[in-house]
């Protein structure tokens, strides 16, 4: 007979016939006549109880069930008497999978911490809470892709391999075949690339947005949604050194337009959790964020507030705060600037422009008065930037003496500028760092806690 999945069987009103639930023991309880097994398949936050009648499978068969325990059931499906569900399964017949020795088994007690739960990275998927936050972080990727297709954008796949270093930042890791132990050098005395796998210098991604760019540039409108990696050396709950990140791209986007889906985007993202990932968002309600539906919902239903930088700085400087970091036009924002903006002074989220060309990428269009950038940041309530991004220079001129000035590599970026040489185009795009979103829609306050397997400086094992 085929397994039924309990997420299907719970809905399901085929009561009195025969049924076969796969998952894992949550717990056991009961008496001398009868034993109640809640288990749990992930597909869902409930756990459907199977009921053991103790002159059917005695007690001696059901030692080895103990939470953690992986079982078959074949039984029959009946209307539940219990509170909290709707059906139950009397088990005819049970096969253990596998056994989880309470001794051993770190999952044995219910309510451990999220410190306990990242070193155990391995095994937190099943628990309740990360049981939920896959679950979302799964319907947020699904639509992403559907908001995208609805719009006409197309997905593009852009290489994790590049020589570019798109945000110029240089906190890259490096791609090579060469052996460490006898680097091969040059007569100058440098590394001597050209014996390397690629016969130059590489390195992994830290944005798709260059190669979008392209797409851009012949589709008209293209997204790109895959890891990203950043090899910077901070140990901070919002940052991780591999991560996800959605970049739309579009021409003949101007900043206003960009501006526009940036809020739309989100907007739809959190619509769509709230509509289908209700019992999950309604768990980490309860369990660790008692404002965060109520936040969402908020979201959703208000605009967001477009500002200038400059007139942020004013604000920042006006506001009286004792900030750990000091504000001057020209500095780039903290997050606890962002926070202060979003959560204390327009008290929704915010849509930051126009940055000091210093502080932001070469690629950003320059504004006519020298010093900013057609930059756009979003700010949001508990997270601070989740969303960077900007008009592009469409202009060759100005984008490869910008280039220049900074000193970064025409050599690398070549067929970057090339796109200025025939057809340019106005175009922009931004960045959404997906794991952020999730923090956000999760309630989750540390990065690490909604990605499956966090990668951070001194943490790859598992
Ligand atoms: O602001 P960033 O650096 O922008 C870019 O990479 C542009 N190329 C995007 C574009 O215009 N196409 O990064 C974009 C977003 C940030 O707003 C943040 O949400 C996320 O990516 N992000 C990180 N998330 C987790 N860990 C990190 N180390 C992150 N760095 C950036
Ligand atoms: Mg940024």
């Amino acid at each position: 007979m085929k397994t039924q999945r309990i997420v299907e069987i719970l809905k399901s009103e085929a009561v009195d016939t025969d049924v076969v639930v796969k998952g894992w023991v949550r717990t056991k309880r009961g008496n001398k006549n009868v034993a109640f097994i809640a288990l749990n398949d992930g597909s869902c936050m409930r756990n459907i109880q199977v009921v053991v009648d103790l002159q059917k499978i005695s007690e001696e068969e059901l030692k080895p069930v103990t939470t953690g325990a992986c079982l078959r059931v074949d039984g029959r499906l009946v209307k539940s008497l219990g509170a909290g569900q709707g059906v139950e399964v009397q088990a005819e017949k049970i096969e253990i999978y596998g056994t989880a020795d309470p001794e051993s088994y770190p999952l044995q007690k219910k309510g451990h911490s999220l410190e306990f739960l990242r070193d155990i990275a391995y095994l937190r998927p099943r628990t309740n809470t990360f049981g939920a936050i896959l679950r979302i972080r799964h319907a947020m990727a699904y639509a992403i892709h559907e908001y995208f297709n609805k719009k006409g954008f197309y997905y593009l796949n852009t290489p994790l391999i590049t020589a570019s270093d798109c945000e110029g930042a240089g906190e890259m890791f490096q791609v090579t075949t060469l052996d460490l132990n006898k680097v091969p050098k040059t007569e100058q005395g440098e590394v001597d690339f050209s014996q390397d796998f690629f016969g130059r210098c590489c390195n992994l991604t830290v944005s798709g947005q260059l190669e979008g760019e392209l797409g851009a540039l012949s589709m008209g409108q293209i997204y790109t949604f895959g890891p990203t990696f950043r090899a910077e050396n901070s140990n901070t709950p919002r940052h991780l050194a591999e991560f996800w990140m959605i970049e739309p791209e579009a021409a003949f986007y101007e900043l206003e337009d960009n501006m526009e889906m940036a809020e739309e985007f989100l907007k739809y993202l959190i619509n769509y959790a709230l509509d289908n990932c209700r019992e999950d968002l309604e768990f980490m309600n309860k369990m660790w964020d008692q404002e965060l539906i109520e936040r969402l919902e908020f979201v959703v239903k208000n605009d967001f507030k477009r500002l200038e930088y400059t007139e942020g700085i004013e604000i920042l400087k006006a506001s009286g705060e004792k900030f750990e970091f000091p504000v001057e036009w020209g500095c780039d924002l903290q997050s606890e600037h962002e926070r202060y903006l979003v959560e204390k002074h327009f008290k929704r989220p915010v849509i930051l422009i126009n940055y000091p060309k210093d502080i932001k990428a070469f690629y950003m269009k320059q504004n006519e008065d020298g010093k900013t950038v057609r930059a756009m940041d979003v700010l949001f309530p508990k997270i601070g930037e989740i969303i960077g991004g900007s008009e592009r220079e469409a202009d060759y001129g100005k984008l490869s003496a910008r280039v220049a000035e900074l000193g970064m590599s025409e050599k690398s970026l070549w067929w970057y500028l090339d796109t200025r040489r025939w057809g340019s185009a106005p175009h922009s795009g931004f960045g959404l760092g997906f794991e952020r979103l999730l923090m956000f829609v999760t309630g989750m306050t540390n990065i690490r806690d909604v990605i499956p397997f966090p990668r951070t400086p001194q943490h790859a094992d598992f």
